[in-house]
């Protein structure tokens, strides 16, 4: 809902440019475009993941495999009106502790978000000025107590950021906008 609401006033109205990173198999961009009318490229790491996102995305969006945006075409550079990550973000020591259904059934690299959980997330930051328009917003899942750490880093690469959150689904984010 959150990226859906960032889509108007994007640098394409017609039909936004939307990337999903880490996009596990898909579920976040396909929610993005069962919502509105976008142009839709989802990445992961994993051949897995992507096989079954591509599945999941037939016919709405193109799928790539590879390390974070070293996956994307370089077309996009500089043209992504909403970037969304739902990148790892558990903290390495805290996996042990995760109930038995996640931390045996998810591949690690789909959770370890290293020391402080925040690792991923921190490159997605750091890379995003690169690719997204003028205007363009990037929005990254997170924990609660992360939020504000991360809106900082968000701060760090100019974005301008602000903390989401949905009581409902119990979901946290930080969107940061690009300069116009
Ligand atoms: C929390 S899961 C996201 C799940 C996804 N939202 C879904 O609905 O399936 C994190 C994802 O990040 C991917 N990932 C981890 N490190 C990555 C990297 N360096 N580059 C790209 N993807 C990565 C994992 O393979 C995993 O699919």
């Amino acid at each position: 809902h959150a990226a859906v609401a960032a889509l108007p006033g994007s640098a394409h109205p017609g039909r936004p440019l939307v990337v999903d990173l880490c996009c596990g198999c898909g579920a976040l961009g396909l929610a993005v475009a069962r919502r509105a009318a976008v142009d839709l490229h989802a990445a992961d790491a994993d051949p897995v993941a992507t096989v079954c996102a591509a599945e999941n995305l037939a016919g709405v969006g193109t799928v790539h495999t590879g390390d974070l945006f070293a996956a994307l075409p370089t077309g996009l550079r500089g043209r992504v009106d909403v970037l969304v990550a739902n990148t790892p973000y558990v903290p390495s020591g805290a996996i042990g502790s995760m109930p038995p259904e996640a931390r045996d059934h998810e591949p690690r690299t789909a959770l370890d978000g290293g020391r402080d959980g925040l690792d991923p997330a921190r490159r997605v930051a750091a890379g995003a000025g690169e690719w997204l328009a003028p205007g363009g917003a990037l929005l990254i899942e997170t924990g609660t107590a992360q939020a504000p750490v991360l809106a900082e880093v968000f701060g760090g690469h100019g974005l301008v950021a602000h903390i989401g959150h949905d009581q409902d689904r119990d979901a946290t984010w930080v969107e940061g906008r690009a300069a116009p």
